[in-house]
């Protein structure tokens, strides 16, 4: 979800419309738009993409509008649908909303008896009742914004906008991020809820915190208190283009081994790695690691843990951020608390950082994007330089995070002298290789392409793996699921035994990875438990296997994460031609968003 705001003399509809289509990749299922001219608001929604706004609006006579504030939503309380779109209206008052009002059903509530009407069944509609109430009593637009907000629980940023106060956008940010800007002509002011939509088009920017707001008109940008500082906005706009590829997935799939490289620059030396980042003293009495992370970013997470264990020797632990953040975790200062996160914003990873923080703990967050609320608030922030990534499912930023964490396992390794010389300069070896092993094949990619045809139906598939292959397995399945829908689960294989195999019968698909350099005679004896009860087996390995029905051959490397490496490359390609195939949006898929900053 998104939301821009504008006020100036530029073309209101087309700035929103523009920024909107910044924000688009990060997914959601409806747009909408509030536009003001002294007396009158016109507002436009619509389901689906934002072409469809467009449409609308092309259609209307619009009018000169001195203000406006647009939204596309991703739904959390009530339906994808025209009327639980944003903006969201009183009588006289529009409002933009990201985020979710958790005691929105006593403030509905109490306003239904005070004889207000809503329409919608989202959370958000209160707040827009809920100003007017308070406006109709006081008079007061300011002192109602604010009264407002101090009724208002958890996560909230918002734009308004208010025919009893033409000039003006009231904000409020609070969880979700969201952004002030002062525009480059006179008068402007802009609003996004990230940076993309204002490059270019401003310099001054203020990244609010959260419990920060105000009120904004041309000539003027009043704070609610002084948490506040402005800073300066990166001029250069890294446009994210498809260059020729047919969607930005496989775009991104072809730039892992360019910015894999971009990610060891200056940390991959000749003998050692080299973080500027951070220097010896993070690891000052620490005793073990605890990393929080969310979807593809935890299965990077689970890759780590079995390198900070096998390489540095140091205890570690992973969770899902939502589980981490409701189980009354036990935190002890001697804990390095680690955070993985493409956005930098996603609400149970961010909790659970502010959590440890509050702790006393040390932290550090491993993040693809700068400014944001992640790399605001941890003591320490190593950068993935993953470059913008708009597929919503994952892929450029899951390989320069592990890339991250295992140059982070060996420099850990090296400052607690867990590493002899001789294992240090092996690794270090092999991590030269992973941009060539990341470059993706023309037959390779063919390969997956034929195949995937044979895999659009069945009634499940299980991803299989060893060690770090196991929560490679996890990521094969999770992309394949994201975009193809189909269902898809991964699984320790040596624990298919206890349970999955059950479900063995050709229509259940088994995707086996098979490095060479890891486990092969154990994965191997799990791949023949299945296909002894008849699963149709899909193998991913250097080595010929007799037992395959289908084989995809990896190249042969000298070690096991550059077989992981490349086998990524595969379940990537795989899923995303599956996709292709079942003519579904693989770069926007069903139900998903790119950065759920909503718990
Ligand atoms: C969403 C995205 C996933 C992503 C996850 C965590 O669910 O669709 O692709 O892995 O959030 O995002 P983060 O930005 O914290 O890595």
């Amino acid at each position: 979800c998104g939301i821009v705001g504008y006020i100036g003399k530029k073309d209101t509809t087309k700035f929103i419309l523009e920024g909107l289509r910044e924000l688009e990749y990060r997914g959601y299922d409806s747009a909408g738009m509030a536009l003001l001219n002294d007396e009158k608001i016109d507002v436009f929604k619509a389901l689906g993409k934002l072409v469809n706004l467009e449409d609308k609006i092309k259609k209307a006579t619009l009018g000169d509008y001195t203000l406006g504030i647009g939204h596309t939503r991703w739904a959390t309380h009530g339906k994808p649908t025209e009327l639980n779109a944003h903006p969201h209206l009183g009588e006289y008052s529009y409002v933009v909303h990201n985020g979710i009002i958790e005691n929105y059903k006593e403030i509905k509530d109490e306003l239904i008896e005070k004889g207000v009407k809503f329409i919608s069944q989202t959370d958000t509609e209160v707040i827009v009742h809920l100003f007017e109430n308070y406006n109709n009593k006081i008079n007061d637009t300011a002192q109602a914004f604010k009264n407002t907000i101090s009724r208002l629980k958890g996560a909230f940023s918002i734009l308004l906008i208010s025919k009893a106060a033409p000039n003006k956008i009231f904000f409020f940010k609070n969880g979700s991020p969201l952004i002030v800007a002062r525009g480059k002509e006179e008068g402007e002011v802009m609003f996004a809820s990230s940076d993309a939509p204002l490059i270019g088009l401003a310099d001054d920017v203020v990244y609010l915190e959260d419990q920060v707001g105000g009120i904004a008109s041309a000539s003027s940008i009043e704070f609610l208190n002084d948490n506040y500082s402005w800073s300066r906005l990166p001029t250069s706009k890294q446009f994210a283009q498809k260059d020729g590829f047919r969607f930005f997935m496989e775009k991104e799939i072809y730039e892992q081994s360019d910015v894999v490289s971009d990610c060891m620059i200056g940390r991959l030396k000749d003998k050692e790695i080299n973080f500027d980042e951070i220097d010896s003293s993070i690891l000052e009495g620490i005793k073990e690691i605890k990393i929080c992370a969310c979807g593809t970013s935890f299965h990077a997470a689970i890759t780590s843990s079995y390198l900070f264990e096998r390489l540095s020797k140091i205890k570690c632990n992973v969770e899902v951020a939502s589980e981490f953040r409701y189980k009354d975790p036990l935190l002890t200062k001697d804990t390095l608390f680690v955070v993985i996160s493409q956005s930098g914003e996603t609400a149970d990873t961010l909790e659970a950082l502010k959590m440890a923080k509050k702790a006393g703990l040390k932290s550090l967050v491993i993040c693809n994007v700068n400014n944001s609320s992640m790399t605001r608030l941890a003591d320490y922030t190593i950068l993935t330089r993953a470059g913008i990534e708009k597929g919503v499912a994952s892929t450029k930023a899951f390989s320069t995070q592990t890339v991250v964490l295992w140059m982070l396992s060996l420099y850990f390794a090296k400052i607690k002298g867990s590493i002899d010389e001789q294992t240090l300069q092996k690794e270090l070896k092999a991590l030269r290789e992973v941009p060539k092993t990341l470059i993706v094949e023309s037959k390779l990619h063919e390969k997956c392409r034929r195949l995937s045809k044979r895999y659009l139906h069945g009634h499940g598939f299980f991803f299989i793996g060893r060690d770090v292959f196991y929560p490679l397995a996890l990521e094969g399945a999770l992309k394949l699921k994201e975009i193809s829908y189909l269902h898809a689960e991964g699984y320790p294989a040596g624990e298919m035994k206890h349970g999955p195999i059950a479900l063995a019968d050709p229509e259940l698909f088994t995707i086996a990875l098979m490095p060479e350099n890891m486990l092969y005679d154990k994965i191997k004896s799990n791949v023949e438990e299945l296909s002894a009860r008849d699963s149709t087996i899909c193998t991913i390995s250097p080595l010929d296997f007799e037992l395959s029905d289908d084989f995809i051959k990896t190249q042969k490397l000298e070690h096991y994460m550059l077989e992981f490496f490349e086998m990524l490359v595969v379940l990537q390609l795989l899923s995303m031609e599956i996709s292709i195939r079942l003519g579904n949006d693989v770069d926007m898929p069903r139900n998903l968003a790119k950065s759920v900053t909503v718990e």
